[in-house]
């Protein structure tokens, strides 16, 4: 059985009650339980955190016996080089994950820092973006 691992970072706990408009109105914890069904054959853990720090231990401890990390870093994606420290520091590959697409957004979201760390980037898709990541890392 496969075991995946999705991380959120700072905010991504308001979902569904976060700007709407950009994040639409589900929560996490509602879109996880069908994740989970749609996915009956894979682990799929789940840790949020507003906490840089807490990101990383996250990383360090899941990164060595999970086959995936699924990383919404959140703001934190624009700004942490030592989450792509510890992202590179770990044999699991990672997905970084957006829900808006952050490239039609302020450009202060058009740059990543951990995607370099990354096996590869999904963004844009709501939702369903943590999916498409599940997706990628399984096959
Ligand atoms: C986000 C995009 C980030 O720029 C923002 O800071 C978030 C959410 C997204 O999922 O679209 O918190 O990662």
């Amino acid at each position: 059985m496969k075991k995946i691992q999705i991380i959120n970072g700072p905010n991504l706990n308001m979902l569904g009650l976060r700007e709407p408009d950009v994040y639409g109105s589900r929560s996490f914890d509602d879109y996880l339980t069908e994740l989970r069904k749609q996915y009956p054959d894979v682990e799929i853990s789940y840790f949020q955190s507003n906490h840089e720090g807490d990101l990383i231990d996250c990383i360090q401890t899941v990164g060595i016996s999970a086959d995936g990390i699924v990383l919404n870093a959140g703001a934190y994606t624009h700004t942490s080089v030592a989450l792509h420290d510890a992202l590179r520091s770990v044999p699991a590959p990672a997905v970084e994950v957006h829900i808006s697409n952050v490239h039609q957004r302020e450009e202060f979201r058009h740059h990543s820092l951990i995607s370099a760390a990354c096996r590869g980037v999904i963004c844009g898709f709501g939702l369903d973006s943590y999916r498409l990541a599940i997706e990628a890392l399984i096959h």
